[in-house]
């Protein structure tokens, strides 16, 4: 029998099975035995509620045990999280990895900068920021450097919506973009930029997590808190003094939009850097094509076909048409 059980309430012997898909949880087996607390708190650790159990393959232990694991378990979360690397190593193995197959890379790669970013999002402090920049430019020459590793990454499709998959693939998409518009120039600071791209929801980390996760559309006060996000991102950056303006700027007005219906400022057309208009293009696409508990996810055509269809007058125009041609 399948069971749902509480990740803090998962006991030794426990046969977990996680979704198939890569990027939704940090092993290797979307199924096997619980038989280490570290596992669990490996789980906690990703953010996994909730898992499903096979009773029928479980070795059940003793209920006493279960407090023990699981107090273990938030100790071992609680001890490796000063000694871990902002940048994880198997990021920069993938990264720079010549034989693996441009398909496995992509997957790599986007599964090793999702940890990233959730590493420096819960702790966002000067040396965090100046070791996530490095890792972004590195990913950053991947996307610039190998074009069929950057259409397989343009390919990878993510239902699931967290602050940290969505930072990442709007940081791709926009790296993407950003690629073609610009190429064959050199007075665009790419890492700069990649920066700003991954990392225009940091402001996210000022906000009441209640309200980041709360399931369901906001209240009319909720929204106002969420949208100070931009300001609050760009003042992170600003006060640790480890960024461009160009990078502050993306992050300070991906929200912008092109009729002035944007915010935080209602900055119209030409008022909106060209770096913020690219952000916002890509985090658009992403918001749409992601799960919400309200609301469906949509396909890449689909996504494109609402901001085509009802968004337009968002958008700088050819800009569009260039993130459209992306998915071509
Ligand atoms: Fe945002």
């Amino acid at each position: 029998m399948i069971n749902k059980v509480k990740t803090k309430d998962i006991k030794l012997g426990m046969y977990v099975l996680l979704p198939k898909k890569w990027f939704a949880h940090p092993f290797l087996k979307n199924e096997f035995i619980i038989d280490s607390p570290g596992q669990i708190a490996k789980l906690l650790e990703a953010g996994i509620a909730e898992v499903s159990i096979d009773t029928e393959r479980s070795i059940f232990p003793r209920e006493e045990t279960k407090v023990k694991v699981v107090s273990e378990a938030i100790k071992a979360s609680q001890s490796i999280t000063p000694a871990r690397p902002i940048i994880p190593p198997d990021l920069q193995e993938a990264i720079h990895d010549k034989k693996m197959p441009p398909a496995q890379k992509a997957q790599a790669i986007k599964h090793h900068s999702v940890v990233m970013i959730q590493r420096l999002m819960e702790n966002p402090s000067r040396e965090s920021i100046t070791e996530a920049k490095k890792g972004i430019s590195e990913v950053v020459d991947v996307v610039l450097a190998e074009d069929s590793t950057n259409q397989q990454l343009l390919a990878l499709t993510t239902h699931d919506y967290n602050t940290y998959v969505h930072s990442v693939n709007v940081g791709l998409l926009a790296i993407s973009l950003a690629k073609s518009i610009f190429k064959g120039s050199d007075i665009h600071d790419m890492h700069e930029l990649g920066a700003g791209f991954f990392l225009h929801d940091i402001g996210k980390v000022k906000v009441d997590i209640n309200i980041i996760l709360k399931p369901a559309v906001l209240t009319d006060e909720e929204m106002l808190e969420i949208r100070k996000h931009p300001q609050y991102g760009y003042d992170i950056l600003k006060q640790t003094n480890q960024s461009s303006e160009e990078c502050r700027k993306v992050v300070l007005q991906h929200h912008e939009r092109d009729n002035g219906r944007g915010y935080p400022h209602g900055l119209k057309g030409d008022e909106i850097h060209l770096y913020g208009r690219i952000c916002s293009l890509a985090d658009v696409f992403d918001a749409l094509s992601a799960k919400r508990p309200y609301k469906q996810s949509l396909r890449p055509f689909e996504a494109l076909n609402v901001m085509k269809e009802e968004m337009l007058e968002h958008f700088h125009k050819e800009l569009f048409q260039k993130f459209v041609l992306l998915f071509h």
